[in-house]
């Protein structure tokens, strides 16, 4: 059975939320269910098309490529400037560039890194220094993946990013408690654009290995992400929650 939904709550009212990766797939239903829920989102993306996406929505879009330090310092800004503060921040853009290792190139890697594991401590870091300077309190909530806690083929530098958000959420987590908690979403297959390449009977045995036997829908990681920012979760901090219709149950 599909996921149900239900009427959503107001849980994050006037915070600011800052998502990247949001121009689609799940960064953009994570943007749409946050404003849902009250928060003032600022979208962060290279695609220019995050701009239709804010409007839509009433959100405010900062063009950025998260590889670039400097880009992601004048997001944090520019958030700012615009709504004051910063209450949520959310890594999430990915280069998606997948491949094993004999076929990948050294730039290709700097690419993957450069976005999910310095793209993301640079996000951490620019939030944790205005969430200092604005009283302490905040979220920061990092999109891991099942490839965080078990191989698959063909993806070396993805899994090496996706292992380190897991180690970087941690650290995040001891440093700042109680004031700052850090908490990583471990997503399975969401059917976004990501996967949409993926040839028609390759995605159908990797459906039949899924115990749920169907792709999650990005709403359903977005309704998780709210849960996972808001103080009803207050007490989660430094972990991963793991959103994959039972694949790893299988072990
Ligand atoms: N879709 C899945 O099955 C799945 C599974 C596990 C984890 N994830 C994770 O979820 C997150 C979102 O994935 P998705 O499926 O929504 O992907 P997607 O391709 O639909 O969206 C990714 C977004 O990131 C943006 N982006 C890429 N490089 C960027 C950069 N340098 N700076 C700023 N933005 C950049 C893209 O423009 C795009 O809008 C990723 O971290 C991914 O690893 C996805």
């Amino acid at each position: 059975m599909n996921a149900r939904y239900f009427p959503v709550p107001d849980r994050h009212m006037r915070r600011v939320y800052v998502i990247t990766g949001g121009a689609q797939g799940i960064g953009q239903a994570c943007a749409e269910r946050f404003a849902q829920e009250g928060a003032q989102v600022m979208i962060a993306d290279r695609d220019p098309r995050g701009a239709d996406v804010a409007e839509t929505i009433g959100a405010a879009f900062h063009q950025t490529d998260m590889s670039d330090p400097a880009q992601v310092r004048a997001l944090a800004a520019a958030t700012v400037a615009r709504f004051g503060r910063i209450d949520i921040w959310h890594n999430n853009a990915f280069a998606a560039v997948f491949k094993p290792i004999h076929e990948q190139t050294l730039e290709e890697f700097d690419q993957i890194t450069g976005v999910g594991i310095r793209g993301y401590w640079m996000g951490a870091k620019v939030a944790v220094e205005q969430m200092r300077a604005q009283g302490g309190k905040g979220v920061i909530v990092n999109t891991a993946s099942v490839q965080s806690f078990v191989g698959e083929k063909g993806f070396s530098a993805y899994q090496a990013t996706k292992g380190a958000v897991l180690a970087l959420t941690r650290s995040l987590a001891l440093d700042h408690a109680p004031d700052i908690r850090a908490v990583a979403i471990a997503p399975g297959l969401i059917a976004t654009d990501a996967v949409k390449g993926i040839p028609e009977d390759v995605m159908a045995e990797v459906i039949a290995s899924i115990p749920a036997g169907r792709a999650a829908d990005p709403k359903e990681v977005a309704a998780l992400t709210a849960f996972i920012a808001s103080d009803e979760a207050d007490y989660m901090s430094g972990t991963a929650v793991i959103l994959d219709g039972a694949y790893l149950a299988i072990g």
